[in-house]
């Protein structure tokens, strides 16, 4: 280093170039180790760094995520407000699941099934549970489904050696993995080219007399769009006064916090007689970050006693039925928020103009040339799901991957589940963030996006393409 100073502590003549130890020395000081050394990877590193350091660290790096507000591929929440995000701040070292020392908590989160046990029309009292998504509440409501099942099944003197469940290729993996993990048999009702939810006449020729339930979705995680479960359960009912009991199950993980507030007089929940348990994701529609699901039964004895595990080593008797154990009580509180702060009306207020939104966007992709599935009149989830019309040079993959380089936008492109796998789809959340200023600018994007691809006459190199576009389907 050069000794000579002028007045004012700068060097007086142009500096030699800093050594390494130079370098390590300043550290110290200015507290930058992580710029010059790889990440820990593979091994704890052998000393840690300062707290600033490793922020910085973490911080650096994860810039190359996407922004949230740019996602619009995810159903899950990405914005709350300052004084709910205060709500969690303050409770991030609370563990859900120690009842005993956290007991405001737990009564909050039997607060909140309670209320959305009334906003799904439940009959009278019953019971529920959060969870840490529409995954575990999936898994935990079909395994109360598989108990009933084999409960009904030996005390009719039958075999329980080979349940089965039904539902159609609308459905979010989580249903797959539910019959892999548990051992039982998926049908799956295959989609048609042209129709991308199932009905009654869909399900009848794959139930019997081991289908250990049906379930369907409300809110398809493919085009937003609701399955036909008024008919399905008037087919249940009717097979019930057969003497075939087989209940339904309703996946509303994005649905049951859309339905009630924009089409409430459409039947879907425990209104329905074959109704036996609804899963929301809290994180979704629920407007809560993400972590928090619930599974709400239609009456206490859907949940079987069997499937409750009793302990007492956290300080009292205590039950639970989950899959996980420990979990933060943070988001259960920001849920509660949710519901304490917007009410009925608010909720009402959020899906409104997340609509209005989606129509606004419909109607500027509509104007490209894109057809937007479904129509204006349907019971839908505020997005818009849309392909290309007619023939063009590129595909749908193309505009994702072009809408991805021009501005950031995260829009996936997917194929449909069998039958209808040649369909190609975009499609776009539009939620809290998405206001209209911006929709009208995604809009002018997909717009560019499309003109550009035209003017190249030919889509992305496929490699371009697998780096740039998301192909998954459920956030
Ligand atoms: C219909 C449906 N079911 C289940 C899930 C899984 O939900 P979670 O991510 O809350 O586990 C999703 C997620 O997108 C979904 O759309």
């Amino acid at each position: 280093m050069s000794t000579e100073q002028s007045a004012d502590g700068r060097p007086a003549t142009a500096p030699s170039e800093l050594t390494r130890e130079q370098i390590e020395k300043l550290e110290d000081i200015y507290g930058n180790r992580y710029l010059l050394e790889p990440a820990p990877d593979g091994k704890l590193p052998k000393m840690g760094m300062t707290a600033d350091e490793a922020m910085g660290l973490v911080q650096q790096e994860t810039v190359l995520d996407g922004l949230p507000n740019r996602n619009l591929a995810t159903f899950v929440t990405t914005w709350m407000e300052p004084q709910a995000e205060q709500v969690i701040q303050e409770s991030l070292r609370v563990n859900f699941i120690d009842h005993a020392e956290y007991p405001r908590s737990a009564e909050i989160e039997q607060r909140c099934v309670r209320m959305l046990a009334d906003l799904f029309n439940a009959p009278g009292e019953t019971t529920g549970t959060r969870t840490q998504g529409s995954s575990e509440a999936i898994m935990l409501g079909a395994l109360s489904l598989k108990w009933k099942w084999r409960a009904r099944r030996e005390a009719a003197g039958k075999s329980v050696d080979r349940p089965n469940m039904v539902f159609g290729g609308d459905v979010h993996v989580v249903w797959e993995k539910f019959c892999r993990y548990f051992d039982v048999e998926p049908r799956i009702v295959p989609l048609q080219p042209d129709k991308y939810t199932i009905d009654a006449q869909d399900v009848e020729p794959h139930v019997d007399e081991n289908t250990i339930g049906v379930a369907a979705v409300l809110g398809t995680t493919f085009t937003g769009h609701a399955d036909d479960i008024r008919g399905i359960n008037d087919y249940l009912v009717g097979l019930k006064e057969q003497g075939l009991d087989v209940p339904l199950h309703v996946d509303a993980a994005s649905g049951g916090f859309v339905w009630p507030f924009l089409y409430p007089h459409s039947e879907w929940d425990f209104r329905l007689e074959q109704v036996r348990s609804i899963n929301v994701s809290g994180h979704k529609f629920g407007l809560v970050y993400p972590g928090i699901g619930w599974l709400i039964f239609r009456e206490k004895d859907d949940l079987p006693e069997d499937l409750v595990f009793y302990e007492n080593y956290l300080g009292k008797r205590d039950a639970t039925f989950t899959l996980n154990f420990s979990t933060g009580a943070s988001m259960v509180l920001a849920q509660y928020y949710n519901f304490a702060r917007l009410g009925h009306a608010g909720y009402r207020y959020v899906m409104e103009t997340m609509k209005y939104n989606a129509r606004t966007l419909a109607k500027e992709i509509a104007a490209c040339d894109l057809e937007v599935v479904g129509k204006e009149e349907d019971e839908q989830l505020p997005l818009v799901a849309f392909k290309l019309m007619g023939e063009h040079p590129y595909d749908e993959f193309d505009v994702a991957a072009q809408l991805a380089a021009d501005q950031g936008w995260m829009v996936p492109a997917y194929t449909l589940p069998p039958k209808a796998e040649h369909v190609k789809i975009m499609r776009v959340l539009v939620k809290q963030t998405l206001g209209h200023s911006l929709t009208t600018c995604l809009g002018e994007d997909i717009a560019q996006a499309c003109a550009t691809l035209q003017a190249r006459g030919q889509g992305l190199h496929p490699k371009d393409r697998e780096r740039r576009v998301k192909t998954n389907t459920g956030f």
